[in-house]
Formats: structure tokens, C-alpha cells, sequence
């Protein structure tokens, strides 16, 4: 079971990293336009700080940086993916679930390059991937339970469908955005959450535990401790 955050900003890495022990990153264009930082610029510096902690290579810290979603021809994605994955020992490349980016995905994947395979929204998206390799796979949870679908069942299959054909691919839960999503995700079995860092933050408060904690401190005050 694994922690990702979801983030390009650096500081809310740096305190996702010391405060949860998180295990890797994702990006996206989004997060990327959020840091307000140039794409090179912001994929490296995050890069650098992996490698300052120690935690340089794909097995200590993957870091998902996501192709120009402009290209849609599977050489062009492939082209841009060799050029991210040539900057990091811990870049995993993104790559749409589409015909040309699952092409693309198991072509990388057969010359080493390690993809995540994103934008999932239906079980029947996630086979291909695992079939064809992909390290990670990433089903999206907020976007769909927005919607009012319940996201238990779609990630149970795919878990159930992995586990029947032994695929090696791990599921990230995306779009995390509520501890109960995050509860849903690992008690349906799966590998990864990426969240954002007030999600995880929410993930370990709860109001009762500040009543207790008045409770208890209100006893303790009026408690002979000596
Ligand atoms: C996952 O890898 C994506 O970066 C992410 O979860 C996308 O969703 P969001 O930007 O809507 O949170």
C-alpha cells in the first residue's frame, strides 16, 4: 500500500514527504500550470529534491509526468515520452488511455520506459495497460463519484481481473478527493492513492478526537497528578 501525492508544487511536496511519508508523485498539465512554473522547470526541481532525499530511481520514488496532451499520433507520444524519461531516473511517463496512447504505452514499456497509464474511467480501459506491461495504471475515483457513480465496484474489478491473470501493473486510485474515497480505494484492493495534501491531512482528523481530547484534558486539569 502506497501514498502518492498529486501535486507539481514543491513546498507541498517537501511537507507531504516529512509530515505522511508519501512514496511518490503525481503531475499533471493542471498541477503544472498551478505551480506557476515553466513544465522543465518544475518536472527537474522536483527531480533534484528526490535526489537531495536519497531518493533517486523509480523503485525509491516515482514521479508521473504527464506527455503534452496535444499529441495524439503514437510515434509523437513516444518521441516526447523518450525526452522526459532521458531528464529522471524517476520519471514514469503519463499516457492517455486512448488507441494511439495504449500503442504508445506498450511500445515504451518494451524499451524500458515506464509509463502510467491515465484517464481511465471504466474497468475495460484498465486491461490493455496491464496486458501490455504498463507500470501503473490510474483509474479515476473524484471525477466519477462527482458524477454520482459509486467507485467501489469498478476498482474491485479491476483488481479481481489483475489478480486473475497475475498482471503486475499497480493501481493508483487518481482524484482521491475524501479519506472515504481513499478508504474505498485500498479496502477494494488497491496498490496506490494519490491525493492531494488536504486529503491526506483530512485522512487522519476527526472532530471526536478534538472532544476527546477536551475531555481529557479538563479531567487532567482537575486530576491530583503528584
Ligand atoms: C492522477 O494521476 C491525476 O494527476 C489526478 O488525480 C487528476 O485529477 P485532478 O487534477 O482532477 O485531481
Amino acid at each position: 500500500m502506497k501514498y502518492f501525492l498529486d501535486s507539481a508544487i514543491i513546498e507541498e511536496i517537501k511537507e507531504a514527504y516529512n509530515t505522511f511519508g508519501i512514496d511518490g508523485i503525481t503531475t499533471n498539465p493542471n498541477h503544472i500550470k498551478n505551480s506557476g512554473k515553466p513544465f522543465l522547470k518544475v518536472i527537474k526541481e522536483i527531480s533534484d529534491w528526490a535526489k537531495s532525499e536519497g531518493l533517486e530511481g523509480l523503485d525509491k520514488f516515482p514521479i508521473s509526468v504527464e506527455i503534452n496532451p496535444h499529441l495524439n499520433d503514437t510515434n509523437e507520444m513516444i518521441a516526447e515520452a523518450r525526452k522526459i524519461a532521458a531528464i529522471s531516473k524517476n520519471f514514469v511517463i503519463k499516457i492517455p488511455s486512448t488507441p494511439s496512447g495504449v500503442a504508445a504505452a506498450r511500445k515504451l514499456e518494451k524499451e524500458g520506459i515506464r509509463t502510467n497509464v491515465t484517464l481511465v474511467f471504466s474497468a475495460a480501459q484498465a486491461i490493455l495497460p496491464a496486458k501490455n506491461n504498463a507500470l501503473f495504471v490510474s483509474p479515476f475515483i473524484g471525477w466519477k463519484e462527482s458524477n454520482g457513480e459509486d467507485c467501489k465496484e469498478y476498482i474491485r474489478n479491476i483488481v479481481q481481473m489483475y489478480n486473475n491473470f497475475n498482471f503486475k501493473t499497480e493501481i493508483i486510485c487518481a482524484a482521491v478527493r475524501t479519506p472515504k474515497q481513499m478508504v474505498d480505494c485500498f479496502v477494494s484492493g488497491a496498490h496506490i492513492v494519490t491525493a492531494g495534501l488536504a486529503v491526506y491531512k483530512d485522512s487522519i482528523e476527526h472532530p471526536f478526537t478534538n472532544k476527546g481530547l477536551g475531555i481529557f484534558t479538563n479531567a487532567w486539569d482537575n486530576t491530583i497528578t503528584e
